[in-house]
């Protein structure tokens, strides 16, 4: 039976990995399990920053965004070298174990660390949402309603001015914020990188809209689908209405985490040590359907995610 693990975050932050660490630590100290805290992600593996969680060190933070293990973009990681390093300061430190909470980049490095004999579980943890296998990955709830935040106080600006809004949100290469978002916001055309579409598709709903008296139209970009700034200057000319660019940027992986985001983490996170405590490696958590499944990082990462097109299909005809 396992005795002590490691847990880390990395890559992109996610509202809700804080729920997550505290779900891990908990759940350790609940099956006897001790937790080292790896900062700053890989980054920190291969720099041997470690230092113990506890119950209490994970007290207060349910309701945090960000990460307070803090995360990296650790390139160095990449290399043989690095992931060797990275072995070696583990197991000097009496970590038989590790769990990792992140996206796809930080997932395969998991399924790396598990090829090479550590005991891996990795938790999916990004606002893209882009993570095959789950239906849900932690921080895309919080993320798509700071979009809608934006989208209801945007709309009351389009309105008054009568003017169309182009509003590019995060994925670097996956729409599935802007699709939700979109669907709940009421948005009228969206540019996906899973779906593209015409200018002419988008102008002529436009002009269909005004021609009803339509007064506001907002037109959800999601990031690497196109530039914004593209759309809104092809948009004026064809409308002639005045358009105007929204990039929401990183507002959209911080603040407090939802309750959806923190229920996902705490269930996943405690699930995670549970399967690591049955011997379990080289799995992701995940959640189908209402339903906690684990699945090999191997296969989940082998998968691409798709949008779901009869969603997309309801959120264009919603928005005529
Ligand atoms: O992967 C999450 C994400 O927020 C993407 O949507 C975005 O493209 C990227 O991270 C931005 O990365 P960085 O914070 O390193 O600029």
């Amino acid at each position: 039976m396992i005795k002590k693990i490691g847990l880390l975050t990395s890559g992109g932050d996610a509202p809700g990995m804080n729920a997550a660490i505290r779900a891990v630590v908990r759940m350790g100290s609940y099956l006897s399990i001790e937790v080292v805290g790896i900062r700053r992600g890989y980054l920190g593996m291969m720099e041997k920053d470690f230092s113990p969680l506890t119950v209490s060190s994970v007290a207060d933070i349910i309701h945090r965004g960000g990460t307070i293990l803090h995360t990296a973009r650790a390139e160095g990681f990449l290399a043989e070298t690095g992931k060797l390093k990275a072995l070696a300061n583990v197991k000097e430190e009496g970590i038989e174990g590790l769990v990792v909470i992140g996206g796809n980049g930080s997932l395969q490095g998991a399924e790396a660390l598990t090829g090479l004999g550590l005991p891996t579980i990795g938790i999916p943890a990004t606002i893209d949402n882009d993570i095959s296998t789950t239906d849900y990955s932690i921080g895309f709830d919080t993320a798509v309603n700071t979009v809608i935040d934006a989208i209801n106080k945007i709309r009351d600006t389009a309105t008054s001015h009568e003017r169309i809004f182009v509003l590019e949100v995060m994925g670097r290469h996956s729409g599935q914020i802007a699709l939700m978002a979109g669907l709940a916001g009421g948005a009228e055309s969206l540019f996906l990188p899973e779906k593209p579409i015409t200018m002419e598709m988008v102008v002529e709903k436009i002009i269909r809209g005004c021609k009803r008296g339509k007064k506001h139209n907002i037109i959800l970009v999601a990031e690497g689908s196109g530039s914004a700034f593209d759309i809104s200057k092809i948009v004026e000319e064809q409308v002639g209405l005045e358009t105007r660019v929204t990039i929401l940027g990183h507002i959209q992986r911080g603040g407090t985490p939802s309750a959806f985001d923190r229920v996902l983490a705490s269930r996943l996170g405690g699930r995670a040590m549970e399967l690591l405590a049955e011997g379990k490696s080289g799995r992701m958590v995940g959640m189908v359907g209402c339903q906690i499944i684990d699945i090999s990082l191997e296969a989940a990462l082998s998968r691409k995610k798709n949008i779901d097109r009869e969603m997309y299909r309801l959120a264009d005809i919603l928005s005529m």
